[in-house]
């Protein structure tokens, strides 16, 4: 019963796309279980590249995709999604939670307003939708919405919400909620309609899956300094990018699970608001970020740069539970020289080995550094010729990081990625 979950081990956009893309070969089921159109998860292969926002990234192998009831949906974004594979000659075979939560077009318009100011979020109406769902009393799930009864819940949710719609400016009275109403409604049950065909109980099927000894991978958004609990709260997320999201975003009990991969850039980078002890304010962070393509998927923001940081990565193996790392983007860091990396945080005159995710401890903390001496500049075509190759091809600096990485955090990395293809995954065997 192969349960693996993919999951971020920094600040969302590890490149878990490309590692849930290159395991989904020997995958039957490719499962999201949280977060929702704030993700970008860019698969690459050949001359194709798509960026996946809802649809699991295993969709270009055709397997079963599942969306789990922890992933809060667009549905126009999951629409163009399908359209968009189609047009890559791929008919994604899609099962859709009834129980996920649907991110209605006054969410986006709340989450453009305070939040994207104060946090930096990506506007794309996730906190709104998850606190309506934690509230209970507005919220729309997929089965509302495919459901026969989508006009009631819709008018009586609109008369829940209309004094956050007036402050909003959404509507400006009470006597312009029917229009709105039947604008709304015109453009959600057809969404709704186009839909149905994939709503329905993922929680068995994939159960069901995993009775009979089929491999499932769960695909895990974000990463898990954005998580709710478990970031630097509250520059978060508003979901459980970490592991045991999987369990509750799913319906799995955790005995479901037996690996749990954790994806790692080889260096670190943030987008939005929030600390970042590693962060480099000078032009080498700048080099780092136009090297590695470091602007967001899905706001194209420039990502701020840092280097790698194991007591972070140390927090992120301890709250996952992560058996291996996949540690990508070895190729950006060719030619930077020396490399650093933060081995410890010093804090109020100690040293401690594991992050605290606090932001007021972090606004003290001092990384500690240690220095490599890093590996040569090589070209794509030259990289590419390494990841044919295998490992031990690899310059011996960027060895050195690799098995650096792996002693002093007692986890194996078991997968490195010197470009973004699916064929620059080099496996570790
Ligand atoms: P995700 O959100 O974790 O799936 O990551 P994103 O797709 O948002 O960002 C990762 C970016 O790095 C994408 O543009 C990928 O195509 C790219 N990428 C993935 N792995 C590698 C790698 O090993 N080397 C390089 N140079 N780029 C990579
Ligand atoms: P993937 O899955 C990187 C960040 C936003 C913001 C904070 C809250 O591609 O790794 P939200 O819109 O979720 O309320 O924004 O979280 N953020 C991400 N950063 N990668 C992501 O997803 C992210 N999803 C959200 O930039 O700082
Ligand atoms: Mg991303």
């Amino acid at each position: 019963m192969p349960g693996i979950v993919v999951v971020g081990m920094q600040f969302g956009d590890e490149s878990k796309g490309a590692v849930v893309d290159y395991l989904s070969r020997d995958a039957d089921l490719v499962v999201r279980y949280n977060g929702g159109a704030n993700a970008g998860h860019t698969v690459a292969t050949g001359d194709l590249r798509l960026k996946f926002r809802l649809m699991p990234s295993g969709a270009l192998w055709g397997k079963r995709l599942v969306i789990g009831n922890g992933v809060v949906v667009d549905p126009k974004v999951l629409l163009d999604e399908i359209k968009a594979l189609r047009e890559v000659g791929v008919e994604p075979n899609l099962l859709l939670s009834r129980k996920a939560h649907v991110v209605m077009p006054y969410h986006k318009v709340i989450d453009a307003g305070k939040m994207a100011g104060s946090l930096g979020t990506t506007k794309r109406g996730i906190g709104p939708t998850y606190a309506d769902k934690a509230r209970r009393t507005d919220a729309i799930r997929v089965d509302d919405l495919v459901g026969p009864r989508f006009r009631e819940r819709l008018e009586s949710v609109l008369r829940f919400k209309l004094d956050e719609l007036v402050a909003y400016g959404i509507v400006r009275r009470e006597e312009d909620l029917p229009k709105y109403l039947e604008e709304v409604y015109g453009e959600y049950s057809e969404y709704g309609r186009e839909l149905r065909p994939y709503a329905g109980e993922a929680y068995l099927e994939v159960n069901r899956a995993l009775d009979e000894g089929k491999v499932v991978l769960f695909e895990g958004a974000q990463g898990t300094l954005l998580d709710l609990d478990h970031g630097t709260y509250p520059y978060v997320t508003s979901s459980n990018p970490v592991a045991g999201g999987a369990c509750v975003g799913v319906g799995v009990g955790p005995t479901r699970i037996d690996r749990v991969i954790g994806v790692a850039k080889a260096y670190t980078t943030r987008v939005g608001a929030g600390p970042f002890p590693t962060e480099i304010h000078d032009e080498l962070g700048d080099r780092i970020r136009e090297r590695g393509g470091e602007y967001g998927t899905v706001t194209g923001r420039p990502r701020r740069c840092g280097w790698l940081d194991l007591p972070m990565l140390r927090y992120s193996i301890m709250i996952n539970g992560i058996t291996e790392i996949a540690l990508r983007k070895l190729d950006v860091l060719g030619g930077t020289r020396p490399l650093k990396v933060a081995v410890a945080y010093e804090i109020d005159g100690e040293e401690r080995e594991v992050m605290t995710p606090f932001v007021s401890d972090l606004e003290r903390v001092r990384p500690v550094y240690e220095e490599l001496d890093g590996w040569e500049e090589l070209s794509p075509g030259e990289w590419g010729r390494v990841a044919r190759r295998g490992y031990d091809a690899l310059p011996r600096g960027a060895r050195d990081y690799v098995e650096f990485i792996e002693e002093r955090l007692g986890v194996p990395v078991t997968m490195v990625g010197v470009g973004p293809r699916r064929e620059d995954t080099i496996e570790r065997v």
